[in-house]
């Protein structure tokens, strides 16, 4: 498809356990075009990390596999490749960059050395092409005196600036999928701000495509061109964000919009809260996973899991309540006078 850089079908993925396999996200299904930002939000362990790490299959490497499922990535199946291509693809066409940004640099380089490694690595530059390209990319992600920095270690600098030489070693391979797990909880709000203005800016002029990992609905709605909601291992909600903002769908989507605190009108007043808490891995519930804490359940809702409805042409919720607008494959044969 035209400008479609990443399509994720039912992708699931496990954990190893003394209990078996349990599953962290069940039948994701994602897409993401050329120079857009994908928000995949939720609350803390509904398997935001686990989906990001499934896409770059580094959840090999946390005692995971991915157990069905595709991850079309520049017409590749990333599901189904090894890690000796996947290394490449991930070193050049797919950057991360994680939470916390102390812990992503490393203390004992300069920082321009650790871009300078990296550019050596996947680009092939000579020591100081590297430093060059090294200090050029410090400036680009608007670290002041860039050819200096370049010689300073981490601990010299401030928390803003090391996830600035984060995102400049992410761009070193000029990635066109950078995916950002929730890159400014660690930093204050002022410099948040900063720090999201700054892969805005990078994402237009390099053209990038970003996934952007976040429990905060206002830095999704500041951010994304599409909203995946995401509960206990499943997308509940996917829309543009228009649509997921103007018509939440989902009770969950709801419950999430409603505890954003608002400026100034809510001060005093108590905040919602979704009642009860996100079940562990080996706990789902049967039937819709968020059963329990919804105030609309249904009957039908503790016991079949639902799939997909139509809320608009391009804005889809995983709930009973929108049964009427169903589009399955079966039903789409059924409208088109097929079997
Ligand atoms: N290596 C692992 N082994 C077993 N279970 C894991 C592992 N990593 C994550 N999990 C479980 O998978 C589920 C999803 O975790 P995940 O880290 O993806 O949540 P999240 O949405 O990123 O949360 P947060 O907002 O706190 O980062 C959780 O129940 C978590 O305990
Ligand atoms: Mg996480």
């Amino acid at each position: 498809m035209a400008g479609r850089i990443l399509q994720i079908r039912d992708l699931t993925t496990g954990f190893v356990t003394e209990k078996g396999i349990v599953k962290a996200t069940d039948k994701v299904s994602l897409q993401l075009e050329k120079g857009q930002t994908l928000c995949l939000v939720g609350e803390s362990g509904s398997g935001k990390s686990v989906t990001a790490l499934s896409i770059m299959r580094l959840i090999d490497y946390a005692g995971g596999m991915v157990l069905e499922g595709s991850i079309e990535f520049h017409g590749k199946d990333l599901a189904q490749i090894g890690q000796d291509e996947l290394r490449k693809i991930r070193g050049d066409k797919i950057a991360m960059i994680f939470q916390d940004p102390m812990s992503a640099l490393n203390p004992v380089f300069t920082i321009g050395d650790q871009i300078a490694e990296s550019l050596r690595l996947h680009r092939g530059l000579s020591d100081s092409a590297a430093w060059k390209e090294a200090v050029e990319l410090l400036r680009l992600v608007g670290i002041p005196d860039p050819a200096l920095r370049a010689k300073q270690y981490s601990h010299e600098l401030s928390g803003g600036m090391c996830q600035r030489v984060v995102i400049a070693i992410a761009l070193a391979c000029r990635p066109d999928l950078l995916i950002a797990d929730e890159p400014t909880t660690a930093l204050d709000v002022t410099v948040q701000a900063q720090i999201l203005d700054l892969l805005r800016n990078l994402k237009d002029e390099l053209g990038m495509s970003i996934i952007l990992i976040t429990h905060d609905m206002g830095v999704a709605a500041e951010m994304a061109d599409r909203i995946a909601v995401m509960y206990a291992g499943v997308i509940v909600e996917e829309g543009t964000v228009q649509e997921i903002f103007n018509n939440p769908s989902h009770p969950y989507t709801v419950g999430l919009l409603q505890s954003i605190p608002g400026l100034d009108g809510d001060r005093g007043k108590e905040l919602f809260t979704i009642q009860g808490s996100i079940p562990g891995l080996g706990q789902i519930p049967t039937g819709c996973r968020f059963h329990p804490r919804c105030p609309h359940a249904m009957d039908i809702c503790r016991s079949q899991e639902p799939s997909d409805y139509w809320i608009t042409q391009d804005h889809r919720a995983a709930c009973w309540l929108f049964e009427d607008n169903k589009v399955n494959k079966s039903n789409q044969r059924k409208v088109k006078g097929g079997v």
